[in-house]
């Protein structure tokens, strides 16, 4: 049984015992912060991905999804602001030659001061960071580093380079022909699926005869070269995001910006996520576009960090299209504004913008599903298991099916069964092993449901169900299988 302190690497070893998570190209040793999906992390990120795109597009009327490319022209980003701004603050050990991100040194450094039960300090320092960071003041955040005797974790030496920044993007080259000019050549990974949908912005608007206010939704992979990949799958060089962008009249900003905080805390609630680890945190430093932004974070096995960014963006993104494009990027609104009796006619929308790592939404929920448990039998035997909890609407496998012996004809009515709920969600069937070793293994895999044929079945046409979360076992008329299954997972 893990402790708390090392909870979340028995985690990290639970991901990969049990097909969620491989490290990418693993047997050539890595590749530091990329991961790959295993065959029930796959599945699970796909539910999650479902989940997310059903409650944006099918349950919004207003709310469209597309599905941008994710190469860009290169001026997208020039525009966006990435090219010039998409940069952290950096700072180099210059012992062991180490890079960190200056807040990521800094908190890290502050948890050491919270271990230490220094809260006042631990407070100070991260107020002082904060408002550093606000000003853009690199000298001062170098110094706070230098009076807190900030060490890199490699050398312990205090011996830092001044604080500079360095862009994030991941450049390539486009195109088989060598240009005259090497950067005519270039394109950008994007960073984020957030331009894909500005720059169809009048496209969408104008096929689906849209009206303010609607939405874009979008999921897919982003990409950043992350200096300080870690937490797992927390922060990775490629990352998949599920992006809306919130097309509003000027003026409304602050009351979508309410209502998107509020929708989205309760959707995350809504696929299992307890209130009590999720909370908002407002952002000291605003992008000099937004008049608003918030964090929702979620109290990870290494504290509170961000899930999720909501993000009043004003008309910047589309204005900057505008004039980096000369195409233009307005919309007539026909509405009557009372406080002048005429239509508010032509404008740039404002955008709120909700965003989320469909990775981090995932380390979320096995951070909240993962579960030792030991309990005393009541032959007076100690009994042990490691379970995932994952709701049963995005569980990977909703059902496993299990003939109790692989011989007398169970096998058979075991493969009737499994041929009848298939096609309406994910079941898995097996025969090998004792029926005790089988059910472990679905709690380690985070099946809700497991079903047992045995002799009896064949007299009574009775199964037994067993659910995970209790391991309560009851008989059922394998005729009322399929729709338990159903009602528990819709
Ligand atoms: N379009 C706005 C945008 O991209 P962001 O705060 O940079 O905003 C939004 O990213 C979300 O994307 C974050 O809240 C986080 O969930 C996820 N994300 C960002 N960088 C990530 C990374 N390196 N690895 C995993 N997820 C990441």
């Amino acid at each position: 049984m893990a402790n708390e302190q090392n909870i979340f690497a028995a985690l990290i070893a639970h991901c990969k015992e049990y097909g969620y998570i491989f490290q990418s190209s693993e047997i050539y040793d890595g590749l530091a912060a990329v991961y790959d999906y295993g065959q029930n992390g796959a599945q699970l990120k796909k539910n999650i991905r479902d989940e997310w795109w059903k409650s944006m597009t099918q349950m919004h009327e207003n709310i469209v999804g597309i599905d941008a490319a994710i190469f860009m022209h290169p001026t997208t980003w020039k525009a966006s602001g990435h090219v010039d701004n998409f940069s952290d603050p950096m700072i180099d050990n210059k012992d062991s030659k180490k890079r960190y991100r200056v807040d990521h040194l800094i908190e890290a450094h502050a948890e050491l001061l919270a271990h230490e039960g220094k809260k006042e300090e631990e407070f100070a320092l991260l107020k002082a960071m904060d408002e550093l960071l606000a000003a853009d003041d690199y000298a001062g955040l170098k110094k706070l580093i230098e009076d807190n005797k900030v060490t890199c974790s490699v050398s312990k030496t205090c011996n830092w380079t001044d604080v500079r920044q360095f862009n994030l993007m991941f450049k390539t080259e486009f195109g088989a022909v060598a240009a005259d000019n090497p950067d005519e050549n270039i394109v950008y990974l994007r960073p984020e699926t957030a331009q894909g949908i500005f720059v169809n912005f009048l496209n969408v608007q104008k096929t689906g005869r849209m009206k303010i206010p609607f939405g874009i939704a979008q999921t897919g992979k982003a990409f950043r070269n992350e200096i300080v990949a870690r937490q797992f799958i927390f922060r990775m060089r490629e990352f998949e995001q599920m992006e809306m962008q919130y097309f509003i009249r000027p003026g409304t900003q602050i009351e979508w910006y309410n209502y998107w905080k509020e929708e989205r805390k309760k959707w995350h609630e809504s696929i299992g996520i307890p209130a009590e680890k999720l909370r908002f945190h407002d952002h000291v430093k605003l992008a000099f576009y937004a008049d608003a932004a918030l964090d929702i974070e979620f109290e990870f096995p290494f504290g509170w960090k961000e899930l999720e960014g909501i993000h009043s963006r004003t008309d910047y993104d589309l204005t900057q299209h505008q004039t980096f494009s000369k195409k233009k990027m307005q919309y007539f609104d026909n509405d009557i504004d009372p406080a002048t009796g005429k239509a508010y006619g032509n404008y740039v929308p404002y955008v709120l913008e909700t965003s989320v790592g469909l990775d981090r939404l995932f380390l979320t929920i096995l951070s909240n599903a993962y579960a030792e448990e030991k309990w005393t039998k009541e032959d007076g035997t100690e009994d042990s298991r490691v379970v995932l909890r994952i709701p049963a609407k995005i569980a990977p496998t909703k059902l496993a099916i299990l003939p109790l012996v692989k011989k007398d004809g169970l096998p058979e009515i075991a493969r009737e069964l499994m041929n009848e709920c298939k096609s309406s969600f994910m079941c898995f069937y097996e025969e090998k092993d004792a029926i005790g070793k089988r059910y472990r293994r679905m709690d380690a895999i985070g099946t809700p449901f497991c079903v047992t044929v045995d002799h009896q079945t064949k007299e009574d046409n009775m199964v037994t169900i067993r659910y995970r979360d209790t391991m309560l076992q009851e008989r059922v008329p394998i005729a009322n299988l399929k729709e338990i299954v159903l009602k528990a997972i819709s």
